[in-house]
């Protein structure tokens, strides 16, 4: 008998009936740009995750680039990151100019380590950027500590990590800013689309020019002056329409996350040569992707494989890359963890069976 195919990342669109009525309002509404829609989705996303003041973006790799502009990053200053990321978080500190000063990651899950992190600082550290990788929060209340002992700006890549917590508070409401992602497979995607959210009121008039041309919206544009440089990073009103529709959803999306994660992390617990990924007892992870620690991780991956479960690494941690070769140094969490690691599908699509049958073929292969 042929068995499901189980995919590692999958999108998740509203029912049609539900969709399509309301994008079909907007998309023959006269304003598919930036508009009510947009705020509508800012004000609501802001009350969903918890959030200080947002923003909504073109994508979260716009959003990291604020972030990092208004971080203060300029030419030549180092930002501390973690190579166990997707590319996008730290080729966005290169757009403004800024060195990637890896610091070294808790073998356990991937995720920064304050103490590596303080070590990492230097006077020219202008940033702290850390990401929930695959939706396991950072231990938030220690990075805070350490980087308001040395005053340091931090910015939350939050893009795998909608609804995680970090000691019972949203991934997103700790730092100074705080990016999201809505591309394709993430928890929720507006096609591409992205959130930043920011601690201080006061930059809200800055980041709006930042994200549109460096101007101001509804300001006759023969009577403007332009006086910083924008880009365009600005939501379309379509887009924001789907996240509206994704939004009344994403509660249970995430709890099927959640809840095939704690699942998994029960059955690994006890098995041997595997280990769920770590957390502190009050965080909770949104489970993205599941993330299994294996004594060999190729043997688990390939039996996962073998019946059509798509397990992988899926990222190539970013210290590899010949883009960043000046800022290589020894980082032996990280190696430890790029050995061990795999991914295991945990997401909405995934049925109490799919999980059963993923963790007896785990126990089969260790
Ligand atoms: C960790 C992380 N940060 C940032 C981004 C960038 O987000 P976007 O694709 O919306 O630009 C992504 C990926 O897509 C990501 O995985």
């Amino acid at each position: 008998m042929n068995q499901r195919t189980i995919p590692l990342v999958k999108v998740g669109m509203p029912p049609s009936d539900v969709l399509m009525p309301a994008l079909k309002a907007t998309l023959y509404g006269g304003m598919i740009a930036e508009g009510e829609q947009v705020y509508e989705f800012e004000r609501r996303c802001a009350v969903a995750f918890g959030l200080p003041h947002v923003l909504a973006m073109s994508s979260g790799t716009g959003a990291l680039h604020a972030s990092l502009h208004f971080a203060g990053v300029c030419p030549g200053d180092e930002v501390i990151s973690t190579p166990i990321t997707a590319e996008p978080t730290n080729v966005a500190v290169l757009q403004v100019g800024g060195t990637v000063v890896w610091s070294d990651v808790d073998p356990r899950s991937g995720n920064a380590d304050p103490s590596a992190i303080e070590r990492a600082i230097t006077p020219r550290t202008k940033a702290i950027l850390i990401v929930h990788y695959a939706g396991y929060p950072v231990d938030m209340v220690g990075v805070m500590e350490v980087a308001r002992r040395h005053n340091i700006p931090v910015i939350e890549d939050c893009a795998h990590a909608v609804g995680a917590r970090s000691a019972s508070k949203p991934v997103g409401s700790y730092g100074d800013f705080a990016i999201f992602s809505f591309q394709a497979i993430k928890h929720m995607t507006t096609v591409d689309g992205g959130l930043l959210a920011f601690r201080d009121e006061a930059l809200e008039g800055e980041i709006k020019r930042f994200r549109w041309f460096g101007m101001d919206k509804g300001v006759a544009r023969t009577s403007l002056d332009v006086s910083s440089v924008g880009w365009k990073y600005n939501m379309s009103n379509v887009a924001a329409t789907i996240g509206l529709c994704q939004l009344d959803e994403i509660e249970s999306r995430i709890a099927a996350h959640v809840d095939n994660g704690r699942y998994f992390d029960h059955a690994f617990a006890g098995m041997r040569h595997v280990a769920p990924a770590h957390f502190l007892a009050d965080d909770q992870p949104s489970y993205w992707l599941y993330t299994l620690l294996c004594d060999n991780s190729d043997a688990v991956e390939k039996a996962l494989q073998e019946q059509g479960i798509a397990a992988s690494k899926l990222h190539r941690r970013n210290d590899l890359h010949s883009l960043f070769a000046r800022s290589q140094r020894p980082l032996p969490g990280a190696d430890e963890f790029a050995r061990r690691y795999l991914h295991i599908p945990a997401g909405w699509w995934v049925t109490a069976e799919d999980r059963d049958r993923i963790i007896s073929i785990v126990e089969r292969a260790v």
